[in-house]
């Protein structure tokens, strides 16, 4: 199939247009280039436009035919969105709505939408499935939340076919090095502690450790980028025979705590890793895990990075050599 990859040059999109290719698709890219690095995908057709820009997304629909889009753009920071909500709003349901009109015009009728765990809010159960009430507690997870309502809406309206996949922490890099998570600035907590052993940035710092967790800091479902790049795969799969809006929760559905990710860390790259223990940080829940078993059964997805410490190893190998 030929695909067009919005956000195809950021952290998740790249790796995602890299198993396309990989496995005999074609991917075209649409990227603002605002957060993405053209290095990530050297060689391939790259449309630099923004999707709040509608004449340019009907130029990229008319000069390549795609038979389905997968959509990665979207500003993606919990706390810049509380102090920034305009620009998650517009960004993330405003520029997804130029989208769906641009699909519609261009008679593209599959989808498959980047969504994430913070569409849930504060949890109420150990383990998250699909049947969790969606009450977000910020304006990046409402963004990305009123988005699946238009999904909904265009499944029933125009026929679109798409599938939600909901993230829940994404981490690593491909194993072969050469792509992999580069922010600006960097907010995550694995490049963080890795870039803390390689001595960049300003030190690694902890945030909360009074949680009501085992070691008292907040326990994350880390899934491996590539685990959700096949997953993205098996999600096309699905549309070739089932109509309608679906969403499924993605992570490995086990829970690491941020002391059991420094651990892994320093087994992996053999340094004591010093840090700071720091005040919580706003809007952090104190665990977030998936259950991915609706995305196992209907799916037929299966990650295959399960252990922390592989996670880990194939993060390290890019922040190593970091080429971008
Ligand atoms: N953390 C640190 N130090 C750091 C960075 C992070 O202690 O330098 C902690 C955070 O406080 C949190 C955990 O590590 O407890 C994970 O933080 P990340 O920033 O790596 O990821 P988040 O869990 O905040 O974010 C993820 C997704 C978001 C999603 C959110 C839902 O990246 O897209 O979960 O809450 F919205």
């Amino acid at each position: 199939m030929k695909i067009l990859v919005c956000g195809g040059a950021g952290y998740i999109g790249s790796h995602m247009v890299r198993t396309l290719v990989a496995n005999g698709h074609e991917a075209v890219i649409f990227d603002n280039l605002s957060t993405g690095h053209p290095e990530s995908i050297p060689g391939l057709p790259l449309v630099q436009g923004d999707l709040l820009d509608s004449r340019a997304l009907l130029q990229a629909f008319e000069h390549h035919s795609v038979d389905a889009v997968m959509h990665f753009c979207a500003r993606s920071l919990v706390s810049e969105s509380m102090s920034e909500p305009n620009a998650y709003y517009q960004n993330n349901v405003a520029g997804t709505l130029n989208l769906l009109d641009a699909m519609r015009r261009a008679g593209v009728d599959k989808l498959v939408f980047s969504s994430t765990a913070a569409i849930f809010g504060q949890p109420q159960s150990d383990v998250i499935d699909e049947t969790h009430p969606t009450v977000p507690i910020n304006p990046y997870g409402a963004s990305k939340l009123m988005v699946e309502r238009m999904l909904a809406d265009a499944a029933s309206a125009y026929g679109l076919r798409s599938v939600t996949l909901r993230y829940f922490n994404a981490a690593g890099a491909d194993p072969d090095g050469d792509i992999g998570e580069s922010h600006q600035p960097e907010t995550h907590l694995i490049p963080n502690v890795l870039r803390s052993v390689l001595g960049r940035g300003d030190g690694l710092k902890v945030f909360g450790t009074d949680y009501p967790t085992a070691d008292g800091t907040c326990v994350r479902d880390y899934i491996h980028v590539n685990d959700l790049t096949s997953a993205h795969l098996c999600a096309l799969q699905f549309m070739r025979a089932h109509t309608g809006a679906h969403a499924f929760n993605l992570g490995n559905g086990c829970g690491f705590s941020v002391l059991e990710v420094i651990e892994s860390a320093q087994r992996v790259t053999g340094a004591r890793i010093e840090f700071e223990r720091a005040p919580r940080r706003a809007g952090d829940p104190a665990v977030l895990v998936a259950s991915s078993a609706k995305a196992r059964e209907q799916l037929g997805w299966e990650p295959v990075y399960t252990g922390m410490d592989e996670i880990i190893a194939t993060a390290w190998r890019w922040h190593r050599d970091q080429r971008y």
